[in-house]
C-alpha cells in the first residue's frame, strides 16, 4: 500500500482539517508529518466544532490510527489540552494516537525566543503564531534539539536543564523581557503526560502498516507557499510542507508515496508577513474576510484576504506534483457580482507566469473576470445542481491548471462536500 498526501496549496488554512476528516473514513492510518502546534485544523461535525493543532485529523474516526510523526514538533502543554478537549467528548484520544520516538519536543524557552527574535525585527518581522516552530527546528538542524524519545531516558531532566541553559544565554543578545520558569513546572507535568501515549519507532511503525495493506493518509500543515524552501523566504514556516516533507517526515522512501491531493481556497487568504500579490486591501478584502470567517484558528488574528492566484497555484502543482484538487470554501464568493482570478504576473511591465526569485519584487496581478453565480451554493449535494457560472469558474481553473478539481467544499460541515467523478 501507498501513502496518499493531503497538503495545502497555498498560505495554509484551505481547509485541511475538514477535508482529513470527511476522508479519514476510508484511512485506517492517518498521520501528520511536519509542523506543530503553529497549525490550526477545523473540523465540524453534528454540530460540534472542534480545532486540531497537533493531533492529526482522523482522531474523530473509529479504528483509525493517528500518528504524530518525526517530522512534527511537539509542545506538550498545547498537546495535553488538546487532548483533554477531545477526551471530553468522550473519544479515547490515548488509543487513537502514536507518536514517533524521533519528534522534536517544543521547550518553554523556545516560544520565548520566537517571542524575542519576532520583537527584534521590529517591522520586518514574519508574523510568527509564536508557538516556537522556528528555534525548536533550528535546534533540530543544530543537533541539540530533545525528542519525544528523550523523556523516557533517566538524564531526560538534565538535558532540558542544559538546552535550557543554552537558551538562556542566546537570549542574552535581545532587549526582551521574560520569565523562563514560568512554565516549567506545566511543561514537566504534560511530559508525564506524553509518557502515557504510545511512543513509537515512527519510520518503523508507519512502514509495517503499509506492508500489511493498510491505507495510509499524510496530512499536510502550513501551505506550499509557506515552505522553508519554495514559501515566500524569509517569511515562511521552518518546516517541509510540501510533499516531500512527507517522506523526510514520517520516514517512507518517496516510491510509497501514492496519490497527492492538493487543497485550496477558491480565494486566497494569508495570516502573517510576506508577499501576497492579489491581496485586496479595499471592502472587497473586508467582505471575503468576514463572510469566509477569515480569522486564524490558532491565533485568532485577522487574515489577509485577496482573489485566488493561479501563478501561486501552478507553482505549488508543480512542486508538489498534484493529481488531484480540491476546491474549498467557494461558498463565501455565493454573493459576489464577479469574481477575479490572477493568470499572470506583470514585474516592470513584462508579463511573467513564474514566482520571482526575489521576494521583495512588486508584482501586479494580472486578472481575468468571471460572472458570479449569485446563489446559495452551502445547501447542494450533487454535482448537476451546481449552477453554470459556477461550473464555469470550476472548469477554467482545472484547464488552466491541468489537475481535475475531485472534491468541491461547500460549507464547514462534513456534510457540505461533493466527490466528484471526473
Ligand atoms: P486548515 O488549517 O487548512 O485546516 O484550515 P482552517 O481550519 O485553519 O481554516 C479553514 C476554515 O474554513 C475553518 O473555519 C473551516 O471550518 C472553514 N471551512 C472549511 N471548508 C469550508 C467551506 O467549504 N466553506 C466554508 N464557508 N467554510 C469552510
Ligand atoms: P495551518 O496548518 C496559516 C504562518 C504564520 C507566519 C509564518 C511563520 O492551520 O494551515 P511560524 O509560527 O510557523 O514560525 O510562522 O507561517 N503560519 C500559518 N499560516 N496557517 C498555518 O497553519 C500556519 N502556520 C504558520 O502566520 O506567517
Ligand atoms: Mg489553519
Amino acid at each position: 500500500m501507498k501513502v496518499d498526501v493531503v497538503l495545502g496549496l497555498q498560505w495554509g488554512d484551505e481547509g485541511k482539517g475538514k477535508i482529513v476528516d470527511v476522508l479519514a473514513k476510508n484511512y485506517p492510518v492517518v498521520a501528520r508529518f511536519q509542523g506543530g502546534p503553529n497549525a490550526g485544523h477545523s473540523l465540524l461535525f453534528d454540530d460540534k466544532k472542534f480545532v486540531l493543532h497537533t493531533i492529526p485529523s482522523g482522531v474523530f474516526r473509529k479504528n483509525a490510527v493517528n500518528i504524530i510523526g518525526n517530522g512534527v514538533v511537539i509542545d506538550p502543554i498545547i498537546f495535553r489540552e488538546e487532548c483533554l478537549e477531545i477526551e471530553k467528548t468522550g473519544v479515547p484520544v490515548r488509543e487513537r494516537i502514536a507518536i514517533s520516538k524521533k519528534a522534536h519536543l517544543i521547550l518553554p524557552t523556545h516560544r520565548i525566543i520566537d517571542a524575542a527574535s519576532e520583537a527584534s525585527k521590529g517591522a520586518s518581522k514574519i508574523g510568527s503564531t509564536l508557538k516556537g516552530i522556528g528555534p525548536t527546528y533550528m535546534d533540530k538542524t543544530g543537533r541539540n534539539g530533545l525528542r519525544v524519545g528523550d523523556i523516557l531516558a533517566e538524564n531526560f531532566l538534565e538535558r532540558f536543564h542544559n538546552l535550557k541553559s543554552k537558551h538562556i544565554t542566546f537570549l542574552k543578545q535581545f532587549d526582551f523581557e521574560y520569565n523562563a520558569e514560568e512554565k516549567e513546572t506545566e511543561w514537566l507535568s504534560a511530559i508525564e503526560f506524553l509518557k502515557g501515549f504510545n511512543l513509537v519507532d515512527g519510520e518503523y511503525f508507519i512502514n509495517h502498516q503499509l506492508d500489511d495493506n493498510k491505507r495510509v493518509l499524510a496530512e499536510g500543515a502550513q501551505g506550499s507557499m509557506l515552505d522553508v524552501d519554495f514559501g515566500s523566504y524569509p517569511f515562511v514556516t521552518s518546516s517541509t510542507t510540501i510533499c516531500a516533507g512527507a517522506c523526510t517526515g514520517l520516514g517512507i522512501a518517496p516510491s510509497r508515496i501514492g496519490t497527492v491531493s492538493g487543497i485550496f481556497k477558491a480565494y486566497c487568504t494569508r495570516v502573517g508577513s510576506g508577499p501576497f500579490p492579489t491581496e485586496l486591501n479595499d471592502n472587497v478584502g473586508e467582505e471575503l474576510r468576514k463572510l469566509g470567517f477569515e480569522f486564524g484558528a490558532t491565533t485568532g488574528r485577522p487574515r489577509r484576504t485577496g482573489w485566488l492566484d493561479l501563478v501561486a497555484l501552478k507553482y505549488a502543482v508543480m512542486i508538489n506534483g498534484v493529481e488531484q484538487l480540491i476546491m474549498m470554501k467557494a461558498d463565501v464568493l455565493d454573493t459576489f457580482d464577479t469574481i477575479k482570478v490572477a493568470v499572470a504576473y506583470k514585474m516592470n511591465g513584462v508579463e511573467t507566469h513564474q514566482i520571482p526569485f526575489d521576494t521583495f519584487a512588486t508584482v501586479e496581478p494580472v486578472y481575468k473576470e468571471f460572472k458570479g453565480w449569485k446563489r446559495d451554493l452551502t445547501k447542494i449535494t450533487t454535482e448537476s445542481d451546481l449552477p453554470f457560472e459556477f461550473m464555469t469558474y470550476v472548469r477554467f481553473i482545472e484547464k488552466e491548471v491541468g489537475v481535475p478539481i475531485n472534491i468541491i467544499s461547500l460549507g464547514p460541515d462534513r456534510e457540505q462536500t461533493i466527490m466528484r467523478t471526473v
